[in-house]
């Protein structure tokens, strides 16, 4: 089978979820353990990214239970095919997968894997440019019920075509890996991309989400369809969304009230969010010490997650045998919870190496902010992360007595 099929580089068969792939041999294509690997072979394939697809399999299969119908699923940058072989595999009650990738090599190999998992019936593999794959689907009962862009970079460029081959209430995935723009390092590069200006700040990875539901709220806009966020995640150097898409000029405009700014002050770490797209409402100056303030957006400042839709994801993990299975709990567990928090989490390390104080457990400082009245989270976008309504000038405070404490206590 691989003989007629052309495949002339090194390669090896893995398994990952239910599913056994062949992919490129990873090792044969460094000179030293420091080169990015998946880049260097001739077809992508990361598996590093194991949990971003484990995840994406989870919730499929919440978005599939939720319309309790079969599905069909596309998956337009697919390397070597691993993950729409997955979602045919292992997500109950989908139809079709359309998978494609625009490299002759990853189609050859994609088209390899589908025959190998006997799946021919119900997957079909394309060797198109992604945008002219999706273009050709867009049309009233060719759309998908779901999409996922897994890209090498920003999803941005195909966020038009996908929006129109998307169904009305439709699941669209995306991951973005090109986390210096979206984290403030690369600032025009965000605004190019994104449409919106991105801060190095210790929340960046809140920011990125923020950028990229913005960017696909705006995109979304122009097609008079609205966007639900059901679920968002940022791992290893990526960050996810998973937002449902609806038919409505009034759902688009309802999404574009939850567009706006964070301020932040990076003096004193005060952040504030302001609604709407108007910058003339940005004030210049820190409400809190008086220096030039800085600002990121515009951006969602709505929901980016949904706690039923969690649950549904739960309820998945513990059907499975994963290999990521305990991380995914956690990330689940750390989402469920910080659903409602406020937005721009603190980061405990960098305020008391500000403060040069010791740093307490996450968990007594929380108890701490709560007993002093605020509301007071976890966050899965940093171990170390707090997110509060608490001010950072009063947080700082609060840090101060919490350490003066502890060091009383263990006298
Ligand atoms: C990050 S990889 C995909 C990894 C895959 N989704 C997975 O889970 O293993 C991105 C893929 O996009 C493909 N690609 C890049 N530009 C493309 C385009 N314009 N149209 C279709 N595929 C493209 C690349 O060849 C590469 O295989
Ligand atoms: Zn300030």
């Amino acid at each position: 089978m691989k003989d007629k099929i052309k495949i002339d580089f090194p390669t090896e068969i893995i398994r990952e979820g239910e599913v056994k792939v062949l992919v490129p041999k990873l090792s044969a294509f460094v000179k030293s353990p420091s080169e990015y690997a998946p880049s260097k072979a001739p077809v992508f394939y990361n598996p590093v990214m194991e949990l971003n697809r484990d995840i994406a399999v989870l919730a499929l299969q919440a978005y599939q239970r939720s319309l309790n119908r079969a599905i069909s699923v596309c998956e337009p940058l697919a390397g070597c095919g691993i993950r729409g072989i997955r979602f045919a595999v292992e997500v109950k009650g989908v139809r079709e997968v359309v998978i494609n990738d625009i490299n002759e090599k990853a189609f050859q190999l994609a088209c390899y894997n589908v025959r190998m998992n006997e799946l021919c019936e119900r997957v079909v593999v394309k060797n198109d440019d992604a945008n002219f794959l999706l273009s050709s689907y867009g049309a009233p009962r060719k759309r998908f019920d779901s999409i996922d862009i897994d890209p090498f970079g920003p999803p941005v460029p195909y966020l038009d075509s996908a929006i129109r081959a998307l169904r009305n209430g439709g699941l669209l995935i995306l991951t973005a890996t090109d986390m210096a723009p979206l984290c403030g390092v690369r600032s025009k590069a965000c605004i190019r991309k994104y449409g919106g200006k991105s801060l190095r700040t210790e929340y960046c990875h809140e920011l990125a989400v923020r950028l990229l539901t913005g960017s696909l709220a705006m995109t979304a806009g122009k097609q008079a369809m609205g966007i639900n966020i059901m679920f968002s995640h940022s791992a290893d150097h990526y960050v996810r969304v998973y937002a449902i898409a609806k038919y409505g000029a009034k759902r688009a405009d309802e999404n574009i009230k939850n567009m706006g700014y964070i301020i932040h002050c990076m003096r004193c770490s005060h952040r504030e969010s302001i609604e709407g797209l108007s910058p003339i409402k940005l004030p210049r100056k820190c409400s809190e010490c008086g220096s030039k303030i800085s600002f990121a957006g515009p951006l969602w400042l709505g929901k980016i997650f949904e706690k039923s839709f969690c649950q549904l994801m739960e309820e998945e993990v513990d059907k499975r045998v994963l290999k990521n299975g305990k991380r995914i709990r956690k990330i689940l567990a750390l989402i469920k919870n910080e659903v409602d928090a406020p937005i721009a989490y603190y980061v405990l390390d960098r305020l008391c190496d500000e403060l040069a104080l010791p740093v307490p457990p996450v968990k007594s400082f929380i108890r701490a902010l709560r007993e002093e009245g605020f509301e007071a989270f976890r966050t899965h976008f940093n171990p170390r992360g707090v997110k509060t309504n608490a001010s950072a000038m009063l947080i700082k405070e609060l840090l101060r007595i919490v350490i003066t404490r502890e060091a009383v206590s263990f006298k």
